[in-house]
């Protein structure tokens, strides 16, 4: 006879399950691009944990675009919901948010409107607008202001930033971490995407790898994929660091000053 599903209560009390950390992923359905409905989120799931991952922090869209419409209650109630329709498939799912930047954001923070990692309070994931750049210095210094470490969400993905390795190192020099899409350094993004996220990781300015997965089919987890071509193109210690160790170690609430 089949054991029956722990429940969300039991599932946070017990041991997470083995496998990686992916600290950047559109897990929750129906509260941004990422799955639409329940089935489409499980499925997500379910290529999450055969990709390797034990822990995903869900992190929807906030801000921008979104505005307030995905807040902390909702992502955090969201969470415990998915958690409970899986089943055992063995995946630990936490809250957070893929945040856009914002002139109200430490203050968002500090009402709990908009999720740090894990909901832990050390580390946020802060992304850019698509088209235009805004310079995320003065939001690293005030969520630093916080205990908050920044990771500045695939900015090898933003065009105006391609020919900009000096701004990317004087975010890394404010403290802040860059964070790379799996996808990006097989190509997914396109020849300039793949292009800036290998000089990242060459150049030492990247320091962790996400999947930033959005469903099964068009924007699926790559961690494994990402992290034989990492082993291969450096070494098995390199790909180590960028897509467990660092992850881990956020998780685990320390702020990243060497990877
Ligand atoms: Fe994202």
């Amino acid at each position: 006879m089949n054991d029956p599903a722990p429940s969300p209560a039991a599932r946070s009390a017990s041991a997470p399950p083995p496998g990686g950390v992916d600290l950047h992923c559109h897990v929750l359905p129906g509260l941004d691009d990422g799955p639409q409905t329940l089935d489409e989120s499980r499925a997500l799931c379910a290529a999450l944990a055969a990709d390797g991952i034990g822990t995903v922090i869900a992190s929807p869209h906030q801000l921008g675009p979104y505005d307030l419409d995905n807040d902390g209650p909702e992502i955090r109630a969201a969470v415990v919901e998915l958690s409970a329709a899986l089943g055992d498939l063995p995946l630990r799912i936490l809250p957070g948010g893929d945040v856009r930047i914002d002139e109200r954001l430490p203050q968002l923070v500090d009402e709990g409107q908009v999720l740090t990692v894990a909901d832990a309070g050390t580390h946020l994931l802060l992304e850019l607008p698509h088209s235009s750049y805004l310079d995320p210095l003065g939001t690293i210094e005030q969520l630093a202001d916080r205990g908050i470490q920044t990771i500045m969400t695939h900015p090898e993905r933003h065009r105006y930033l391609a020919q900009s390795q000096r701004r990317l190192a004087a975010w890394v020099d404010a403290g802040a971490l860059l964070q790379i899409t799996a996808g990006s350094l097989l190509g997914d993004f396109g020849r300039t995407a793949r292009a800036v996220a290998w000089r990242l990781v060459d150049e030492g300015l990247a320091a962790l790898v996400a999947t930033d997965a959005h469903d099964t089919r068009r924007r699926p987890p790559r961690r494994t994929a990402a992290r034989q071509l990492l082993a291969e193109a450096f070494s098995e210690d390199l790909a180590a660091r960028l897509v467990d160790d660092t992850p881990q170690r956020i998780l685990a609430g320390q702020w990243i000053k060497e990877w």
